[in-house]
């Protein structure tokens, strides 16, 4: 099906395209977009973001695939994700993994039937100095111990707003906005 932005999200993008030296650095914001709009980036969203950013498909599809953080089609409610970089890894990103693979039955990669927990590994999140991170949807859970995964995941299952969020609830998304920037910069600068 055809991908439009609709209102609200023309005006942020209209912004972004003010606000940045080009139209091609639009592209990763647009993906946010997207996110926001619908709650996931398809094709028929990434031939619209081509389109108007004047950007060979191949290109936008390119930049999407090698960028794991953005929502796929077909992924969970929450979104699991795993750092698997150096220094994460020095501090016990196994550990993190295998806890939360035995926590909610999935493997690296696999979305629950119930749809409700997606798993997956993804590169350094910026957070090194509190690792091992997570990132779930658009929060992060930092300095993990199997005993916080677990009450973590607990937490999720109830979809309640689980402990040890290292920046306050916003498990239903909604951060990424671009509306608290375009309050302050109108002219996009
Ligand atoms: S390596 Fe995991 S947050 Fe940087």
């Amino acid at each position: 099906m055809a991908f439009a932005f609709n209102d609200d999200s023309r005006k942020q993008f209209d912004w972004l395209l003010k606000r940045y030296p080009s139209k091609q650095a639009v592209l990763l914001p647009g993906f946010r977009l997207v996110e926001e709009q619908q709650g996931y980036v398809d094709h028929a969203a990434m031939d619209y973001l081509a389109e108007q950013l004047s950007l060979a498909p191949a290109f936008v599809n390119g930049v999407f695939t090698f960028y794991s953080h953005y929502r796929r089609p077909g992924e969970g409610k929450y979104i699991v994700m795993v750092c698997a970089t150096l220094p994460c890894a020095l501090m016990g990103a196994q550990m993190v993994a295998d806890c939360f693979k035995e926590e909610l039955k999935l493997g690296m990669g696999e979305t629950s039937s119930d749809k409700k927990f997606t798993l997956k590994k993804v590169e350094c999140l910026g957070s090194c100095n509190t690792a091992p991170v997570v990132q779930i949807n658009d929060d992060y859970f930092e300095n993990l111990t199997p005993q916080k995964i677990t009450e973590i995941v607990a937490a999720l299952k109830s979809d309640t707003v689980p402990p040890h969020l290292s920046n306050g609830p916003s498990l239903e998304g909604g951060r990424c906005s671009y509306r608290p920037m375009m309050e302050a910069f109108p002219e996009g600068k």
